[in-house]
């Protein structure tokens, strides 16, 4: 199997975090005007651990993964990248945000843009990567998705679920030290959804860590080391999927359970 070359995790297997803190969020709040949307969240994420984040809409999954993306600004609080705060603006923002990987449901591709240049656009512009090196390493990773006889095709071209492997592809390239993922199959057809949580297993099987917003119990059962599960913006439980799916303890977790396992 072909790696994707995160060195020293690259045997790692879910359970295997290293216990050092690589996302930290401390008493982070943030309000869209009378809404509390994210509700003094503590949550760190060690480095090669794959945390899944779970619960109702509205209940602010999206609102955290951009705030650690710094895509959204918090009221009140820190968010630290691998022990750096995360920066207001300018040159060490970008840096920053390159070092955090984001997977969005809609797949996000530059549409007048070739499958090979939207993965190697990032890391010419913002790693500084050259050209000859960058499609090289894009053309590994696509091949590592299973899209590589797609590189000269345009996004509209291909497949949802092949747009959302280019699309983790595209992030991968940046060499991020964390991934983010919201809903990532859920704009899927459904026979399109394992083909991209196949690429997300393997990638938590060599060690990247993983925050995945998402409801796909069986990836989270092989793949994740802990379940968060949210609602009206604040962490009401974290346990193992395990525990989490088969003894959630809130009445809220006890009701959202029953109403995705109902279909
Ligand atoms: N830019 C925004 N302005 C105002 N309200 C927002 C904005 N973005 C999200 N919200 C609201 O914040 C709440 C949480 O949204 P979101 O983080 O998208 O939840 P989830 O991803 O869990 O469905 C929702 O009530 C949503 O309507
Ligand atoms: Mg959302």
């Amino acid at each position: 199997m072909t790696s994707y070359g995160y060195g020293h995790e690259m045997d790692a297997q879910p359970g295997a975090a290293t216990g050092t803190p690589l996302v930290v969020l401390d008493h982070v709040n943030k309000h869209f005007g009378d809404l509390h949307v994210l509700n003094d969240i503590n949550l760190t994420v060690d480095r090669g651990e794959v945390v899944i984040v779970i619960g109702p809409s509205g209940s602010g999954k999206s609102t955290l993964c951009r705030a650690i993306n710094r895509l959204e600004t918090i009221d009140e609080g820190t968010i630290a990248i691998d022990g750096v705060e995360l920066p207001d603006e300018g040159k060490p923002l970008a840096q920053l945000r390159a070092d955090v990987g984001m997977v969005f449901q809609s797949f996000n591709l530059f549409a007048h843009k070739t499958i090979l240049e939207n993965v190697t656009l990032g890391p010419i512009k913002v790693r500084g990567v050259p050209k000859a090196q960058a499609r090289a390493e894009a053309m590994q990773l696509l091949e590592r998705v299973g899209v590589a006889n797609q590189a000269d095709k345009l996004p509209a071209q291909l497949s949802g679920g092949q747009q959302q492997r280019v699309a983790i592809a595209r992030s991968l390239a940046m060499k991020p030290k964390v991934m983010l993922f919201d809903e990532p199959t859920s704009a899927l057809d459904p026979e399109m959804i394992n083909e991209v949580l196949d690429v997300m297993t393997s990638l938590a099987k060599e060690g990247m860590t993983m925050i995945v917003v998402t409801h796909e119990m069986g990836f989270a059962r092989k793949a994740a080391n802990r379940v968060v599960f949210m609602a009206d913006g604040l962490i009401q439980e974290e346990a193992t999927p395990e525990e989490f799916f088969t003894n959630p303890r809130s009445e809220r977790a006890k009701d959202f359970l029953s109403k995705i396992l109902t279909h």
